[in-house]
């Protein structure tokens, strides 16, 4: 977070272990943004990095291979001296997750580095690998006692997402884990939480005296929040049609977006006091019944169209996914919020594969002024009160307000004021990864979601999963590829008097 940068130093001493080493996510996030944070002086002296796969490797082939990815991941001209110094303690080994033989060969890197490096015996797991693997790597952690803390060390696990698929398994991974570790030793990632943007949701609303007075159901008509993407599901048919865009997005990144913008305030800008506050909001969200889910969401899969002028395949035709799948690639929900704050106002959620352009925003529609001053204007003349977040690609907030139309007579017209990131910040374009992992290493758990907050947003989820599974390919809508979606959400929103912003 901002306050944290102004005093930011290097992390602690570590050796980091990373499990999924030869995947994708490894060379296109994680060490891009362990690269990032070495230039940026933020990585300790004290460092190793142990990469744990299936594949068959070496310390120098992998390496090598780290060597050769990072400069077609960074973000910026990558320093040779800094990928030097931050693969100087490299070691690769093979094995399997559920193999207590891999843990032997790990345990043998760790002392081996632990001596050269003097990382001070502090450990971080990251779990880069597909889900199925999270609990048996758990358990092994634990069995091996290689994630038990002793004589000062720290041992902290990072989790990647998804974390469960539903309810039931979300509930029965942290009952495993938490069976294994402490709280305080597991960070499950969500990633948006390390974006500058999402995190100045905080700093907007709790540094600013002026937007919280307003922040509630007397002033504000309704919030909308958008995540699309422009991108389909390309390679990714076979996660994406068993998990589609509710549970890919929702109870995860759209629900960080939610709990940031309409949590209490916390008592403190602490990990526990946030996590509470973001918790309790979620638990507030009214559950539907079955018909209540089914009237109140939207799920719609792309058909083929134009992104970009580039053509783009129907869903169905996507490699890996089934050719009469009912997976939806697009959902908007419309969620009410039981509590003295949002009582009546309405949150609308969408987020979808395949969309016009890539857009995540949160816009708060503020009420509309007693018009009756300026009775000649038409309404739709008048310009909606909003205030619009900007989290990707453009990093902004913007407020849009009526003025005067220069001239003799009383003209009303829409305006706009517009706050860019650029314009005050150096920033590089980031992923959010090297916030969160430097966090971790530091032991700052104020981005990562609890346990309890993750339960709570499945148990959102939940209905809505469960009135699907009940109706079938039933109630399954479409929409074009390269368009804003289909026009059941635009419906969803008119039944209530209520237009969504383009995606432009
Ligand atoms: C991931 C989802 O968690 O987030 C992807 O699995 C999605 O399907 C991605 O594309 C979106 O992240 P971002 O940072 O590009 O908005």
């Amino acid at each position: 977070m901002t306050a944290k940068a102004a005093t930011a130093r290097p992390a602690d001493p570590c050796c980091l272990v990373i499990f999924g080493a030869s995947g994708d996510l490894t060379h296109r996030l994680l060490v891009p943004a362990l690269y990032r944070l070495g230039a940026a002086g933020l990585l300790p002296d004290a460092f190793a990095l142990i990469g744990v796969a299936r594949r068959e490797s070496s310390n120098d082939a992998f390496r090598a291979d780290l060597e050769k990815s990072l400069p077609k991941f960074a973000t910026r001209k990558v320093d040779a001296a800094v990928v030097k110094k931050l693969l100087a303690g490299v070691a690769y080994v093979q094995g399997e997750p559920e193999d207590a033989r891999t843990y032997d060969k790990i345990r043998r890197e760790l002392a081996r580095l632990e001596r050269e490096h003097g990382t001070q015996r502090n450990r971080l797991f990251y779990l880069a690998t597909p889900p199925v693997a999270f609990a048996p790597i758990g358990c092994q952690l634990g069995e091996s006692g290689l994630a038990r803390e002793d004589n000062g060390a720290w041992r902290r696990v990072i989790i990647e997402k998804p974390f469960g698929t539903d309810l039931a398994s979300a509930r029965a991974l942290n009952r495993k884990l938490l069976g294994i570790l402490k709280e305080d030793q597991i960070f499950r990632i969500d990633h948006y939480l390390g974006k500058e943007t999402v995190q100045n949701i905080l700093v907007l609303r709790f540094a600013n005296g002026l937007f919280e007075p307003i922040w509630n159901r007397d002033h504000i008509d309704h919030v909308q929040i958008t995540v699309a993407e422009a991108l389909t599901v390309g390679r990714r048919g076979n996660y994406y049609d068993a998990s589609g865009a509710l549970r890919d997005m929702v109870p995860n990144h759209l629900f960080q977006l939610l709990s940031l913008v309409a949590m209490e305030p916390p008592a403190r800008f602490a990990a526990d006091a946030v996590r509470a506050g973001k918790a309790e909001l979620l638990d507030a969200v009214q559950l539907p019944t079955r018909d209540e889910a089914l009237h109140n969401a939207v799920r719609a899969q792309y058909g083929e169209g134009t992104i970009d002028n580039r053509a783009v395949e129907a869903y169905r035709d996507t490699p890996d996914v089934k050719p009469d799948s009912t997976t939806e690639t697009y959902v908007a929900l419309k969620l009410m919020i039981d509590n003295w704050r949002w009582a009546g106002v309405p949150f609308y959620l969408r987020t979808g594969k395949a969309l016009r352009r890539k857009l995540t925003e949160v816009a708060i529609k503020f009420k509309q002024a007693p018009i009756a001053m300026f009775r000649d204007t038409p309404i739709e003349n008048l310009a909606q009160n909003y205030l619009v977040l900007g989290i990707q690609p453009n990093e902004c907030i913007g407020l849009e307000f009526n003025a005067k139309v220069p001239g003799p007579s009383i003209a009303i017209g829409g305006v706009g004021m517009t706050f860019k990131y650029e314009d005050y910040f150096d920033v590089a374009p980031s992923t959010g990864y090297e916030t969160l992992i430097y966090d971790c290493m530091i032991g700052d758990a104020i981005l990562y979601p609890r346990a309890d907050g993750i339960e709570a947003a499945w148990h959102v989820v939940q209905p809505f999963t469960d009135a699907w599974r009940d109706a079938g390919g039933n109630g399954l809508a479409a929409y074009r590829a390269g368009s804003d979606g289909p026009a059941e959400a635009d419906q969803l929103l008119a039944r209530d008097g209520r237009r969504w912003r383009a995606i432009a």
